[in-house]
């Protein structure tokens, strides 16, 4: 088979936007394939920060990034066949994700890996690169965002709802530090690229971004047809 006709969605956008929710939702619709990109990044951070690995080491990082013993099950996620889906969601494995994400040989290291998502009969994959680096020949790219505000406030409730403590305004400024850092990087920064459709979720309830995003796939799918 040839694996570029495998079609591929993919969402990029900047933290918190809630790509993740809605690619899970498009991805389970469809019944294709997920992967969330975030992860990898946030899997070497957390496994540089057990191993006290200088952030500054881009040799080191890298090595991590290309020996990476991780396996995804259902929505579980296991590094060195330990559980982690939450040890990855902390602010601490966020910033270093970020910080590290910086690296060209960090990003070089992982481009196989994501590439080898794409399977029959499809994927859908969010990040910050997936449309305009990892999968370039992508049927659908879709750049989703949401104020500042939004996101900060949709992140509050689920750590409250989670039990944990926070503060919007600690959030939001979180967030945008790391919109910047994310944006401004020199390899494969944050941006929409000129062929992905712009979602802004600002105003929108996750149905109804998800169906947005399954009703563009649906014109993609038919004007490939013609
Ligand atoms: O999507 P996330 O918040 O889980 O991602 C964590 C960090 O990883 C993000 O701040 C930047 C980096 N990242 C990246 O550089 N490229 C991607 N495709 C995905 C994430």
């Amino acid at each position: 088979m040839d694996i570029n006709s495998i079609p591929v969605i993919t969402i990029d956008g900047p933290s918190a936007s809630g790509k993740g929710t809605i690619a899970q939702l498009v991805a389970k619709k469809l019944g294709f394939h997920y992967l969330d990109s975030g992860a990898l990044y946030r899997l070497v951070a957390l496994k540089a920060l057990q191993a006290d690995i200088n952030i500054s080491d881009e040799n080191k990082l890298a090595k991590i990034a290309a020996t990476l013993d991780v396996f995804f099950e259902n929505d579980q996620i296991y590094l060195e066949n330990k559980l982690v889906t939450d040890k990855i969601r902390t602010e601490e494995c966020g910033v270093m994700a970020s910080k590290l994400a910086s690296f060209p040989r960090v990003r070089e290291s992982l481009i196989v890996r994501q590439r080898a998502f794409r399977q029959p009969p499809g994927l859908v994959t969010d990040g910050r690169d997936m449309g305009s680096v990892i999968f370039p020949d992508a049927l659908l790219k879709v750049f989703l965002t949401a104020s500042a505000e939004i996101r900060a406030q949709r992140r509050y409730k689920q750590l409250i709802e989670k039990g944990i403590n926070a503060s919007i305004v600690e959030l939001q400024r979180g967030i945008q530090k790391r919109d910047e850092r994310d944006s401004k990087r020199s390899v494969a920064p944050l941006q929409q690229s000129s062929d992905a459709r712009l979602l802004d979720t600002t105003s929108l309830s996750i149905l109804q971004a998800q169906n947005c995003v399954l009703e563009w796939y649906r014109e993609c799918c038919t004007s490939e047809r013609v």
